[in-house]
């Protein structure tokens, strides 16, 4: 059992260029690689597991940033798939943004906001059906301040690797305003519809 690297369907991308896009996913095809060598290096590790105490204790620690790196990757690089589409106001999704927010533009802004902030990691959209909530989240590196069991809407990818190359190290909010115009509403739209269902 191992995971599969997933290809995706993307359009050139308006300004982001295509170099930034290929070493990107180069990284995302790393943590699919580094995921399936930590389960078989627990698998071997777990065969004398009193000698192997603290190997497999940091085996299972690093476990949740490669598998977190991966799958968030998986949700960001499926946003800009088949190019950009513009969020319905009137669809489900965006009328529920407009009832929590006020308005798209007021979302846009309070998620920029948390991409904004300072570390490494990632601003995330959760939308919680038990409360019909959105939340925006600030999850550290891939894997801290998830929400358990919370549908994830969107996530912007907020690595200086997503844009220091391109944008340079003042470039997060020039990269944030490209990352919005590539955005395709309608995967989210769907992922809206599967965590209401
Ligand atoms: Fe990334």
């Amino acid at each position: 059992m191992a995971y599969e690297e997933k290809k995706f369907n993307l359009p050139d991308l308006i300004d982001i260029s295509k170099e930034s896009v290929i070493a990107h996913l180069g990284l995302y095809a790393g943590y699919v690689k580094n995921c399936n060598a930590l389960m078989s290096l627990e698998k071997e590790l777990r065969g004398d597991a009193a000698s192997n105490t603290h190997a497999l204790a940091e085996v299972v620690r690093r476990f949740a940033f490669e598998f977190d790196g991966m799958r968030m990757h998986e949700y960001y690089f499926q946003q800009w798939e088949e190019g950009a589409n513009a969020l319905d106001g009137a669809g489900a999704l965006g009328s529920a943004l407009i009832q929590q927010f006020g308005s798209i533009v007021e979302f846009e802004k309070q998620l920029r906001s948390v991409g904004m902030m300072r570390g490494v990691g990632w601003a995330v959209l959760f939308f919680d059906p038990a409360s019909s909530l959105f939340h925006i989240v600030w999850v550290g590196e891939h894997m801290q301040g998830h929400l358990a069991g919370v549908p994830i809407i969107c996530g912007l990818d907020v690595w200086e690797h997503a844009y220091i190359a391109q944008f340079g190290a003042g470039g997060r909010n020039a990269y944030i305003d490209a990352f919005f115009k590539n955005l395709n509403w309608k995967v989210m739209e769907k992922r809206f519809s599967a965590a209401i269902k």
